[in-house]
């Protein structure tokens, strides 16, 4: 299938955070296309050692669904204490809390360790570099297919608890929740501080 979004530097920059999402199932063959999609992506010496758990089940789902209310509760405080310019995201966030359960896919990468993890893991190059660029590739691919995606972290901040509730071994660590969907609304663009603000030539 050939749209728009199937142009990769249209997708890169029409790929934004979509909370919104319908609870109609995503079919297999899709599904596959982006699991596939993230498969392509780079990994430290080639290890390869990115998994997935594709969590469909309505149970599961709660699980994780209580997890990220929990953390997107204390993220939020009083939603009256909101500074205007993020009232937008906010609220996207706190539907995307309350309808969590009810996404059709939540997608969790996870990077698979020789040896269980320990002291600053999470902070090394090594460590996340080989997960993120297959998350990105996903979310392109997602925005290529016309479902909606989000990459979010909060439902990961009690981990114990969200391995509990994956199974995962003490060799495999979670990096995100990425709820997928076909989205309720439409696709806009990102919004991104201009290059001059951000490049540095020769040195900072
Ligand atoms: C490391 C990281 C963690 C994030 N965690 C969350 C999250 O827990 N919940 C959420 O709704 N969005 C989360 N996001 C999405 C960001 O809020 C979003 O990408 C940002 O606001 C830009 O939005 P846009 O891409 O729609 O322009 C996260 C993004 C990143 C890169």
């Amino acid at each position: 299938m050939t749209t728009e979004a199937s142009d990769l530097f249209y997708a890169i920059h029409h790929t934004r955070a979509m909370r919104r999402l319908k609870p109609d199932p995503i079919p297999d063959d899709v599904l596959m296309k982006l699991l596939d999609a993230a498969n392509q992506g780079p990994t430290g010496s080639n290890k390869q050692n990115a998994r997935w758990i594709v969590v469909r089940d309505p149970a599961q789902k709660q699980k994780l669904a209580d997890l990220n209310r929990t953390a997107v509760n204390a993220y939020v405080g009083n939603p009256d204490d909101i500074a205007p310019d993020m009232r937008g995201i906010v609220n996207a966030v706190m539907w995307q809390r309350d309808h969590f359960h009810e996404i059709p896919a939540l997608l969790i990468p996870c990077l698979k360790f020789d040896q269980p993890p320990t002291g600053t893991w999470a902070a090394g190059a090594g460590a996340g570099g080989s997960i993120w660029p297959a998350v990105q590739n996903l979310l392109l691919a997602a925005r290529a297919l016309g479902l909606g995606a989000a990459l979010t972290t909060l439902g990961l901040s009690d981990r114990p608890a969200a391995k509990a509730v994956l199974g995962l071994p003490d060799t495999v660590e979670p990096f995100a929740i990425i709820p997928v969907g076909y989205p309720t609304g439409n696709f806009g663009s990102v919004t991104r501080k201009p290059l001059e603000e951000i490049v540095h030539y020769d040195r900072w």
